[in-house]
């Protein structure tokens, strides 16, 4: 029995993840434990700690330790990268942009991140040789990150990011335990920075908020003037299914109006939205067509890559993976039988790439499936209860939680809904959500003013039982976790406008019973006093903070908004009307 262990940090969203075997044990983002939205340049150590504490063992029964991010190319490779990338796109002013990379290699380099690992895990108490942590090709993590735990024995890999190392993009293919690289992307070409780029120019925050833009196109209009325009920032050989990004147009060049595009961009598309102004329908269009050409690009690399493998299973990860719109038109590709796209598919999920490389690489050749998102901390009634006493709010202990929960959503209200293991990614899955009734026509504004404090045109998902997936999708392929967007069949749409967003999709949750049966239960039950068994199911957190993860944090967010109960466990607690 061996367990291998995958880090990553100082990114967006670090985690750690831990493996034995060929199976998961234990897998949580940072964020969730310093409490800090994203947990923007941290080390992993409460989710480390987290997943030793889950498996009952130290750090020195780890077999190996791998940190997502090949830290030893910033040594040699990547000074070289820089040299290169300087003469063959001079500019003018580059000032800017060569302290950014004397930023990026003092922090990759393995001596800072060895050292400072080993630092922080001896303040609490764990000791650590520095020489113990390897590092491993963030891509690679990527791919492992999707393709191990896809149960598929073949599939064409594609990684779709920001940037790794100086790589953005590569084509793979999986096959037994191998993950074989066929062509790969280099920086400055890169579609997550394209979509970075237009996410900051909206007002949004880049590499956090891509998700409003994706929201925000279908209010918008194809224009082929835009089009026309986007060519010049991400020029595309649709025949080649090829593209590049313009670095002129988004970090070569004067910067006075935002970090990830120049004023050779402002010229193009005119003054950025800040985020406090009004959404305008310039700014509707302009998404709508970024997202189109996303959509096209991704479908030409599908293509490319099927063809390269002849697996018509597609795994995807990289942060553009979480791109549910995109994720649902390349699924329903003529090329695309079969999809499967892990739910922590951004830097998230590069903790357990890594682990699955460190795996793979020691020899273990079967790997089992992902098979459910429940790979965080969970709470005894003990730890429950013990909580609640110290809040000192009223609480009681159902007998029947479920028909309790689905007695009060079905009259309307907003539930805070707490139970077993935490969920990785970005999605709540059924065990730290919030959940209300999706067939009242007001309940998303309500959601929106009372709870979430969202932007109005924001759509919230819904989940449902796996059996009832097909009276409510006409088409499609059912999902776990809310990472592939379809249409919902227009006779459903009025009777669940809480879920239906403007262009008539959805980005369902299907629930199986042997995978979360309390939260299938509840659905039936809910199914059963109301006709739908469909629930509106979001985060539970407000905005700009994290999923919660441990009772008091669930508390606290119960008692800072609108929730009218909360349910911990089998406890239940009530605000006054
Ligand atoms: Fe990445």
């Amino acid at each position: 029995m061996a367990y291998f262990l995958g880090l990553f940090g100082y990114g967006p969203n670090p985690s750690a993840a831990l493996v034995r075997d060929g199976a998961l044990v234990a897998f949580a983002e940072e964020e969730r434990f310093n409490r800090i939205k994203t947990a923007p340049n941290s080390l992993p150590l409460g989710a480390l700690l987290y997943c030793l504490k889950q498996a009952g063992i130290g750090i020195d029964d780890v077999e190996a330790i791998g940190f997502g991010w090949d830290c030893e190319r910033y040594v040699e490779t990547m000074p070289r990268f820089y040299e290169e990338f300087r003469a063959k796109y001079p500019s003018a002013d580059n000032g800017y942009n060569a302290l950014q990379e004397d930023y990026l290699l003092n922090l990759y380099h393995p001596t800072r991140i060895r050292t400072d690992l080993v630092q922080a895990l001896a303040l609490r108490g764990v000791h650590l040789a520095p020489e113990r942590i390897g590092f491993l090709p963030h891509h690679l993590c990527h791919a492992a990150s999707t393709y191990y735990c896809s149960g598929f024995a073949e599939a064409s890999v594609l990684t779709l990011d920001g940037s790794g190392e100086e790589f953005s993009t590569f084509l793979w293919h999986g096959r037994g335990d191998r993950l074989k690289e066929l062509r790969s992307v280099r920086l400055p070409h890169s579609l997550g920075g394209f979509y970075a780029t237009f996410t900051e120019f909206l007002g949004f925050k880049a590499y956090q908020d891509e998700g409003k833009l994706m929201g925000l196109a279908p209010y918008g209009r194809h224009s082929e003037a835009l089009q026309k325009k986007l060519d010049e920032v991400l020029p595309w050989d649709h025949a080649a299914g090829e593209f590049q990004t313009n670095p002129y147009m988004r970090y070569l060049g004067p910067r006075t109006h935002g970090r990830r595009f120049t004023d050779a961009f402002v010229q193009l598309f005119g003054r950025p939205r800040l985020a406090h102004q009004p959404i305008e329908d310039r700014h509707r269009d302009l998404a709508f067509n970024v997202q189109w050409r996303l959509e096209q690009i991704g479908a030409a690399l599908v293509r490319t890559v099927v063809g390269l493998t002849g697996s018509r299973n597609l795994c995807l990860a990289g942060g553009v993976a979480m791109n549910c719109c995109m994720n649902g038109k390349l699924s329903s590709l003529p090329e695309v039988e079969r999809i499967f796209v892990q739910p922590a598919s951004a830097d998230n999920g590069i903790a357990l790439g890594a682990a699955y490389a460190l795996a793979q690489r020691a020899g273990v050749s079967a790997f089992e499936p992902f098979g459910h998102a429940y790979w965080g901390p969970e709470f005894s009634d003990a730890q429950v209860e013990a909580a609640i006493r110290e809040s000192k709010l009223p609480y009681e202990r159902c007998r029947d939680t479920i028909a309790e929960a689905a007695r009060l959503l079905a009259e309307g209200k907003i539930l805070g809904w707490f139970q077993g293991r935490m969920e990785i990614g970005a999605r709540a899955l059924g065990n730290r959500s919030i959940l209300a009734s999706p067939l009242f026509a007001d309940m998303k504004d309500r959601l929106n003013l009372e709870v979430k404090h969202r932007e109005d045109w924001r759509p919230f998902c819904p989940s449902l039982p796996i059996e009832d997936y097909r009276r409510y999708f006409g088409e499609g392929i059912d999902s776990d976790y809310m990472i592939l967007a379809y249409p919902v069949r227009a006779a459903e749409q009025a009777r669940v406008p809480g879920v239906v967003h403007v262009d008539g999709t959805a980005r369902p949750q299907t629930v199986r019973r042997e995978v979360n049966p309390r939260f299938h239960a509840l659905l039936n039950e809910f199914g059963r006093l109301t006709g739908h068994p469909i629930l509106i199911n979001t985060s539970f957190n407000v905005q700009g903070e994290p999923i919660v993860c441990t009772p008091p944090d669930a508390l606290r967010c119960f008692g800072g908004t609108g929730l009218d109960a909360l349910v911990l466990n089998d406890f239940i607690l009530r605000k006054p009307r």
